[in-house]
């Protein structure tokens, strides 16, 4: 059984084929995975789906790249809806200094509030990273962000960074990217990151692995990242399987539900 800890399946390029994609995956052996919504309309895309589907979870959060359009009315709609019993995450939130619509400083800012949310919450992190780690893994200290972990979502630094994210009990996460010919760093890394350590990943509808490149990516797609890692690693796919799913699940506190709704009826 697999576990797609990434997905973008509210986004409208599903609207036409949803249940096919749903029924695509399950038959991939994908039977768990997480809906991410990063702005207003695709946080609440997030809803109807966790609330219909028992094996779908849910995370919300406010991606860097609009952080200038932030109010202070997405902040407090955040806040509530993190109690819904099927979010399992805050996120994806981070930096991203490849596009340059919100400044530094406002993308720390909407960062740095969103882990401390997440902090009270008791909720895992989602981070997207792209051209920024340096300061990603500063806030990420400065915020002790290990309270609560989560995931680096894409992973696509060396070995050195991921050490430090792993000591911020964050997990690696893979996707689609680990099968293109030029991420031989990714591939090297891989190899080095300790099994309970390990997440995959499809961040579909985007980054759709080899042999489907430039496609549409769906769920089904994330058996083509476990095998490649599989490979990597020297396990057979239904190890590796099994690792990862159970990692997802303890970095998502899947099996400590019971826990977390009393936590919150107290
Ligand atoms: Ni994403």
């Amino acid at each position: 059984m697999l576990f797609d800890t990434h997905t973008h399946i509210n986004d409208e390029a599903f609207n036409k084929d949803f249940d096919d994609v749903l029924h695509r995956a399950d038959e991939a052996g994908v039977r768990q995975m997480v809906v991410i919504g990063v702005d207003r309309s695709s946080m609440e895309r997030v809803f109807p789906i966790i609330d219909h589907h028992a094996a779908i979870y849910g995370a919300i959060g406010w991606n860097p790249e609009d952080a200038v359009d932030m109010t202070e009315a997405d902040f407090s709609w955040i806040k509530v809806h993190l109690k819904h019993k099927k979010i399992v995450a805050l996120g994806e939130i981070g930096l991203d200094y490849h596009w340059d619509k919100s400044p530094k400083p406002v993308q720390h800012s909407v960062f740095r509030r969103q882990i401390r949310l997440a902090r009270a919450a008791g909720l895992p992190l989602i981070i997207h990273n792209r051209e920024a780690t340096a300061d990603t893994e500063r806030i990420l200290r400065e915020e002790h962000a290990e309270t609560v972990g989560g995931v680096m979502h894409c992973y696509s630094d060396n070995l050195d960074w991921a050490k430090k994210f792993i000591q911020l009990n964050f997990f690696i996460s893979f996707g689609g990217t680990l099968t293109f010919k030029n991420a031989q760093l990714q591939r090297d890394t891989a190899a080095e990151i300790p099994l309970d350590r390990l997440l995959i990943e499809t961040d579909c509808p985007y980054l759709t692995p080899a042999p489907f490149r430039g496609k549409r990516n769906e769920p089904a797609r994330v058996r083509l990242v476990a095998e490649k890692l599989a490979e990597i690693k020297g396990l057979s796919l239904e190890n590796l399987a099994a690792v990862t799913t159970a990692n997802a699940r303890r970095c998502f506190h899947l099996d400590t539900d019971a826990d977390r709704d009393s936590e919150q009826n107290k």
